[in-house]
């Protein structure tokens, strides 16, 4: 099969499309004849030797990429929720090595949920790490109730762009943060107010949040102490939340978390039940063939991405 193999730590090019032996599976895995795949911050940081290449890199070869959606082919005997035919999609072993980018993945069935005949399988694969960071923070952190006033920080990338739909979904009041070019897209996925970071600084344009959903690091989260309510709560996808931002956050009575997502089945067919419903639509920008692989993780560097940049195989 085909695979992009990362020859070394670094740029994009050294992304190579090879050909290796197809993934055996294990008798809790299926076979996935993957169709699509999405691209993650991770995805790129981890091509650069950040992130989490120093685990991936005790194996060989080293196979970037978490987010697919497929064909099952094959099942191992134990396998209980799929059978050959069926279209899947998910997050794989995330944090570890998740071998992605290739024809074929071997993928445990606990972390696939079958994919709604109503999306394509491009917006199936986008809707995956970056969709379960959104849920997981939303729902299972932070327990997200109708009624509470969400910051979103970063809403119009992968992460944000689910955040917005899902916190709407649950009947949440949202404030988020975007670029100008951003601001229609946020009004067409629900959000209720937009705050261009690049004029306005948002300590000054909101108050009393009840979760704040920081995506870009400790100083964001230092400044989320003054609009986030007595009892309220942060958390942090990027380590934002460290000793100092955690120790004034105390002293204000806000909760401070940092996470990170995990792979589940169990919260993909949650999110499968959200797209298959509407309530929930993946937004992919670019998509990309595979041999074209370098481009889009250039695209990703950019931080810059609207929803989610996809790679189609062959
Ligand atoms: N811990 C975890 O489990 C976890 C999971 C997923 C992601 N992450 C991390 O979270 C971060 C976000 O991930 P992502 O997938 O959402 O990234 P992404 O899709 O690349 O985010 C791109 C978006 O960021 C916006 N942006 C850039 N700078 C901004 C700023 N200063 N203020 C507000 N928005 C800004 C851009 O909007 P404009 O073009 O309008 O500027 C763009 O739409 C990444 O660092 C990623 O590695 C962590």
């Amino acid at each position: 099969m085909k695979a992009a193999v990362l020859q070394a730590p670094g740029a994009p090019e050294n992304l190579i499309i090879k050909e290796i032996a197809a993934p055996t599976i294990q008798d809790t895995e299926v076979l996935v004849k993957v169709k699509a795949v999405s691209i993650n911050p991770v995805d790129v940081k981890t091509r650069s030797g950040k992130a989490l290449y120093g685990q991936l890199k005790t194996e060989n070869p080293v196979i970037v990429g978490w987010d697919m959606a497929g064909e099952v082919t094959d099942i191992g005997k134990d396998v209980k929720q799929f059978k050959p035919g069926d279209a899947v999609f998910g997050m794989v072993n995330f944090p570890g090595h998740g071998k992605a980018y290739a024809e074929y993945v071997a993928a445990p069935e606990s972390h696939l949920a079958l994919k709604p005949a109503n999306i394509t399988y491009q917006e199936a694969a986008a809707t995956t790490l970056a969709a379960l960071t959104a849920w997981q923070v939303l729902v299972h952190l932070a327990n997200i109730k109708s009624g509470h006033k969400v910051f979103i920080q970063a809403a119009a990338g992968g992460v944000g762009h689910y955040a917005v739909q899902i916190a709407k979904h649950f009947g949440a009041y949202t404030i988020g943060t975007a670029s100008v070019t951003n601001a229609d897209f946020l009004k067409e996925i629900g959000l209720d107010e937009h705050i261009d970071y690049t004029k306005e600084d948002f300590t000054e344009q909101a108050e009393d949040v009840d979760i704040f959903f920081d995506t870009l690091g400790v100083d964001s989260v230092a400044k989320a102490i003054s609009v986030v309510k007595n009892n309220g709560q942060i958390i942090s996808i990027l380590g934002g939340c460290n000793e100092d931002n955690n120790e004034k956050a105390a002293a204000a009575n806000i909760k401070t978390t940092n996470y990170l997502v995990q792979s589940s089945g169990e919260d993909m067919k949650q999110l499968a039940q959200l797209l298959a419903a509407g309530h929930l639509k993946a937004h992919v920008s670019q998509q990309f063939d595979f041999e074209n692989i370098a481009d889009a993780h250039r695209q990703v560097e950019t931080g810059k991405t609207r929803g989610k940049v996809v790679l189609n195989l062959p």
